[in-house]
C-alpha cells in the first residue's frame, strides 16, 4: 500500500486555501494569461496592493508586493546592505536572513534571544547593546519567530523601534493574520525607516500562489524604486489573494481549530521522555528532544510517512519544530510519538 506522505516540516497550512480561492482558478478569464494588468493606468500597482492599503489605512504607494516575502527580504538587503556592513538578528531566527546578508558580501551579527523553561523571549536589553556596539545597517526582528515561536510585545517592539532609528528595520510578520492591521500604521508612521513584511503562504494556505507584501515606512524611497514591477504581477495570483482575504470565515474556523491542537500537542509532547516544549504564538512548535533519539526518531517517523524539521543548527541542534497539520494529522503525529516512546 502506497502510504501518503504528511509533511509538517515548512509551517505551510496543510487545511489549504479557501473555496473561493479555487473557484477563481474554475473561473477565470483566460485571457488574461496574455495581457499585463492595466492597474497602472489607474494610478496604483495592483488590485491587491489597493486592497491591502485600504486595510492598513495607508495611500497604495505604501505598499510593496514581491514573490512570497522571500522576496521582499532579499529585496531588502539587496537594497540597503553593502559589502562589509551588517546585518542584526536574533540569535535563533531563519536560516535564510543570514544567508541573504552573504549573498552580498555583509556580515550577520547576532543579538542574544533567552531562552525561558518553557518559553522563548526577546532580550532587549541585549538587542540595545549589540546594536550600539555594531552600528548595523539593518536589522530583522521577527514575530512571531521561527523557529521559536514567541512575539515580541508591541510596547517592547516600540521601545526598540525607538531606539533603534538610523538603521532600516524590518518586521517580519510571516506568521501573523491579515485582520491584525491596527497597530501597523501607528508602526510605521512613527517609524519611517521601518517595514512590516507579511505573506499569503501560512495563514492563508498559499505558499505555493508565492505573494508576500511589506508595509512601508515613509522614509523608504530607494526600495520602493528598487522593487518597482513596471509590468505589474501575476494576475491571477492576485485574484487568489484577493479572494482568500475575502473569506474570513474559512480561516478562522482553521485558526480555531490550530489553537485546540497546539493545546493537545503540549500536552502530549511534555508528558514524552526527556522532552522540553517551547510555547508557540504561531502555526508550529519547538521541542527539544533526547539527542540520543534523534535519528531513530526521524527514520521511525519516515517510516510512519510523518516529516518534521530536525533543527540542525548551533544553537538548537537536539529540536524538532513541528508545524501544525489538519487535525487527523497531529494526531497521527501524536500517536506516533507516543508508538516510538512506548
Ligand atoms: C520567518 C519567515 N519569514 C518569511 C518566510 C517566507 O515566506 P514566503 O513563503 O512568503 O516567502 C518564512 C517561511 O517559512 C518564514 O519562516
Amino acid at each position: 500500500m502506497n502510504q501518503r506522505t504528511i509533511y509538517l516540516d515548512r509551517n505551510e497550512n496543510n487545511y489549504g486555501p479557501a473555496p473561493a480561492c479555487f473557484d477563481v482558478l474554475r473561473n477565470t478569464d483566460l485571457a488574461k494569461l496574455s495581457w499585463y494588468s492595466r492597474s497602472f493606468t489607474t494610478g496604483v500597482q495592483s488590485v491587491l496592493s489597493s486592497r491591502i492599503a485600504h486595510d492598513f489605512g495607508l495611500t497604495e504607494d505604501r505598499i510593496l508586493l514581491g514573490y512570497g516575502a522571500e522576496n521582499i527580504l532579499k529585496q531588502t538587503i539587496q537594497c540597503y546592505l553593502g559589502k562589509n556592513e551588517t546585518l542584526m538578528v536574533p540569535a535563533y531566527s531563519w536560516w535564510y536572513y543570514k544567508v541573504i546578508a552573504s549573498e552580498v558580501g555583509g556580515l550577520s551579527v547576532e543579538y542574544p534571544m533567552i531562552m525561558g523553561k518553557d518559553q522563548f523571549f526577546y532580550d532587549l536589553a541585549g538587542m540595545r547593546e549589540v546594536f550600539s556596539r555594531v552600528h548595523p545597517k539593518v536589522v530583522f526582528i521577527s514575530s512571531p519567530n521561527n523557529p521559536t515561536g514567541n512575539t515580541l510585545p508591541l510596547p517592547d517592539l516600540k521601545a526598540v523601534l525607538g531606539d533603534f532609528r538610523d538603521a532600516v528595520i524590518v518586521l517580519d510578520e510571516a506568521y501573523t493574520y491579515h485582520g491584525k492591521t491596527e497597530y501597523v500604521k501607528d508602526l510605521v508612521e512613527a517609524n519611517p525607516r521601518l517595514l512590516v513584511v507579511r505573506t499569503f503562504s501560512k495563514y492563508y494556505a498559499l505558499a505555493g500562489v508565492r505573494i508576500g507584501f511589506a508595509v512601508l515606512g515613509r522614509n523608504l524611497p530607494e526600495l520602493s524604486k528598487f522593487a518597482n514591477r513596471y509590468l505589474g504581477f501575476h494576475r491571477l495570483s492576485e485574484e487568489i489573494a484577493l479572494a482568500a482575504l475575502d473569506s474570513p470565515d474559512y480561516y478562522r474556523v482553521i485558526a480555531q481549530k490550530m489553537a485546540e491542537d497546539k493545546e493537545r500537542f503540549y500536552d502530549e509532547l511534555v508528558r514524552l521522555p526527556g522532552f522540553r516544549v517551547f510555547k508557540s504564538d504561531t502555526n508550529f512548535i519547538l521541542a527539544e528532544i533526547p539527542p540520543d533519539h534523534k535519528e531513530r526518531l526521524r527514520s521511525f517517523l519516515i517510516g510512519r510517512g510523518l516529516v518534521i524539521k530536525f533543527m540542525n543548527e548551533p544553537l538548537l541542534n537536539s529540536h524538532v519544530r513541528i508545524t501544525l497539520g489538519t487535525q487527523e494529522e497531529n494526531r497521527l503525529l501524536i500517536d506516533a510519538f507516543k508508538a516510538y516512546f512506548d
